[in-house]
């Protein structure tokens, strides 16, 4: 056999070791051509048997991250998706119909596709490692687990457990896949070869569901199963919005789990999802993820990332933050639980240690191991003297918002640091030039502006000074994804980006509480438009003294001021932070009355709240704040939670059309007032 994304061996057992390393690739993904590859070997070992397969993947980073999405974009029609997904489900029914014992040996990345593969195996392995993880993210597109896995998972551990898996996207690692029954064994990679070999040679009983578990797929009891899960679906998303977890419940209930039983013009088909355009919106935004992962990559200098040498880049190893608040504190935790060695000034011991206690949380949350969290916690240094900035290979400072203290500590700290060390500001709103001035060096500063809560929020905002190099802005960017975060390259502008957009959004929420709307009809307003969370419950949750500091720096000339955020600010009524901003809070959570919608229009009071935002994303676009259209839709996306499936606010503005939106302006421009004039931007759109 000719192979390209495939290699077959047989041993001295006559076990044979089927290895995926797709070609010209560094994650194994499932095209077309893979797929028929595999079907290929699969006659071959039908044809002459060995005594046991085990399937493993050749790529350092995982077994395999599912189907090739590159090519499910540029399918042409419905028909062609569904092609693709018979294709991939003839392929996997012949891994399971192997007379002969399977087992996939899993490590690293394992998602959809490549988990649905695994399933078909009668055994599963998996590898032990932090980066171990393996799930169904299918709904996360739009689209449902159509390779077999809507069936083969809720056989294997029981639908309730697997509906919670396919219905939330969520990965699980070795521990939790063992106990939910997902893998058979767990050991580390290097022991792979034997235990393959140990479960082909002496096979053990395959796995099954525990009674409890097999009980809710019985008739009657599933249709049960499913209206729960349905009524937990409903909680968070609408039918019209996100209808795949919708037809992964149908799917499941109804048609077996398996995609080609499902009728054509079913809501739950492939048809039906592939022509909505959620999931194209979705799928879109993935691939536009991909896109900022990529501006991660490191640079060519070999003095970026500062240490690195080329070829063997090993990244920041030391990161000094300055200010141990809110976010300096949370950007220094996050960085050491990312394996970064992290000392943490600040002006006192006792202002540091309330930041090591949240580290010490996160970390028992995220690492659970005693041993893992004790590393994390090793790496977190408490450094009142600031003697980390002659060691560190990055400086972030977060310090109070004020020019002149930060001007102060960067002249103090420049000296000190190492000849290739970088200079980063956290700051939300002073321009970079601002803070340069002292600098013998300003080419090295650069804004890296995370977004509250850091632990939650997957952008970061890489902001260039006019003076601030293009390497020192890659780096920065290398920077964010070795701690796992999405970055994005802005102009150093007010708000930058996310801030900028969002401002007169959540200006225009506060304009209608002082017109008498109950906050609860606003957020309901903004929810039904898609937003995950309303303005006025956000505003909370922000902080309404940050609101107000940044509706403050980026308010234009002639504008109105919320009137109640002027006296809850004065009142120190700062929202969830105090217990009471314009909700009261208990326990982290809104106290809210009914929404009160009865005969108010919400379609109508969404496009006021949206207008603004649009029209400043506009405005973003003309000044160049970031790249292009995409980067705008991305950043507000992973920066805010803007309506994911509506893919954004350019898409926004694309879907209804320009036309439309500007009328929808004009007539708010009409009612209250120039903040609503159209940007000049809107005629190059
Ligand atoms: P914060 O007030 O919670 O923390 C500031 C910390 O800096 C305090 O612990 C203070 O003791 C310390 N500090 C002040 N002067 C210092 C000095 N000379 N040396 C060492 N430490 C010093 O402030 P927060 O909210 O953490 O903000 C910090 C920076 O991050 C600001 O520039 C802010 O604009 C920015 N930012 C804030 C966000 C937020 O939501 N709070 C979001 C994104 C950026």
């Amino acid at each position: 056999m000719d192979l390209k994304h495939w290699k077959l061996e047989t041993d001295a057992d006559n076990l044979a070791w089927l290895t995926f390393d797709r070609a010209g690739a560094t994650t194994n993904t499932f095209s077309s051509e893979v797929l028929r590859e595999l079907s290929q070997v699969l006659d071959h070992l039908k044809q002459m048997p060995p005594r046991g397969l085990a399937i493993l993947s050749a790529k350092d980073n995982g077994f395999a991250a599912g189907a090739d999405i590159q090519e499910f974009t540029t399918l042409a029609s419905a028909e062609e998706a569904m092609a693709f997904l018979v294709l991939g489900n003839e392929v996997f029914d012949k891994v399971e119909a192997l007379a002969f014992p399977t087992v996939a040996m899993v490590h690293g990345f394992c998602m959809g596709g490549g988990t649905e593969l695994a399933l078909a195996c009668r055994y599963r392995v998996m590898d032990d490692g932090p980066k171990t993880r393996m799930g169904l993210p299918e709904v996360m597109l739009g689209i449902v687990p159509g390779w077999g896995g809507a069936k083969r998972m809720p056989g294997l551990i029981g639908p309730a457990a697997a509906l919670d898996l396919m219905l939330t996207g969520r990965a699980v690692d070795a521990r939790k896949a063992k106990n939910l029954g997902l893998v058979d064994a767990v050991t580390p990679r290097r022991h792979f070869p034997n235990a393959a070999k140990k479960i082909l040679l002496e096979p053990p009983p395959k796995h099954a569901p525990g009674l409890m578990a097999a009980a809710t797929d019985w008739p009657g009891v599933r249709n049960f199963v499913a209206s729960q899960a349905q009524k937990q679906v409903a909680k968070r998303a609408r039918r019209d919005h996100y209808p795949a977890p919708y037809a992964i419940i149908e799917l499941w209930r109804d048609f077996g789990g398996d995609v080609r039983n499902v009728p054509k013009d079913h809501p739950a088909s492939m048809t039906s999802l592939y022509n909505h355009p959620t999931t194209r919106n979705l799928i879109r935004i993935f691939t536009l993820q991909d896109r900022l992962k990529a501006l991660g990559k490191p640079g060519t200098d070999p003095s970026f990332p500062p240490g690195g040498k080329p070829g063997s880049d090993p990244g920041f190893q030391h990161v000094h933050v300055i200010g141990a608040g809110a976010m300096g504190g949370d950007i220094a935790a996050w960085c050491a639980l990312r394996g970064i060695t992290v000392t943490l000034q600040d002006l006192a011991p006792e202002r540091i240690a309330p930041a090591v206690k949240r580290g010490a949380e996160l970390y028992k949350k995220r690492l659970k191991q005693k041993h893992l969290v004790q590393g994390a916690m090793d790496r977190l240094i408490p450094d009142v003297a600031g003697n980390g900035v002659a060691r560190a290979d990055l400086i972030l400072e977060a310090i109070v918002e004020n020019a002149e203290v930060k001007r102060k500590v960067f002249a103090q700290v420049e000296p000190r640091m190492k000849p290739t060390a970088i200079l980063a500001s956290n700051t939300s709103s002073i321009p970079l030039q601002e803070l340069a001035g002292v600098l013998a060096r300003p080419e090295r500063l650069v804004g890296i502006h995370f977004f509250n809560p850091v632990a939650q929020m997957q952008l970061v905002e890489i902001v260039q000074g006019p003076q601030t190099s293009a390497e020192v802005m890659q780096a920065a960017q290398a920077f964010t994804r070795q701690i796992d975060k999405l970055p994005l390259p802005c102009k150093s502008a007010p708000g930058f980006l996310v801030n900028r957009v969002l401002s007169p959004y959540l200006n225009e929420a506060m304009l209608m509480l002082d017109e008498g709307l109950p906050p609860e009809t606003i957020d309901a307003a903004a929810k039904d438009f898609g937003m995950p969370m309303g303005p006025i419950e956000l505003a909370d949750m922000v902080g309404l003294d940050i609101c107000w500091a940044v509706g403050q720096e980026l308010a234009k000339p002639g504008n109105p001021i919320p009137k109640q955020l002027q006296a809850n600010v004065e009142a120190k009524n700062l929202g969830m932070k105090t217990g009471k901003g314009f909700y009261t809070w208990v326990k982290g959570k809104a106290q809210k009355g009914t929404t009160g919608t009865g005969t108010v229009d919400l379609k109508a009071l969404a496009d006021r709240l949206v207008a603004p935002a649009l029209n400043e994303s506009v405005a973003c676009l003309r000044e160049h704040i970031v790249a292009d259209a995409d980067l705008v839709d991305v950043g507000m996306i992973f920066g805010t939670g803007f309506a994911p499936h509506r893919g954004g606010p350019i898409a926004t503005i694309r879907a209804r059309g320009k036309e439309e939106w500007l009328k929808v302006l004009e007539e708010l421009k009409a009612r209250h007032g120039l903040r609503f004039e159209p940007d000049s931007g809107w005629a190059a759109l």
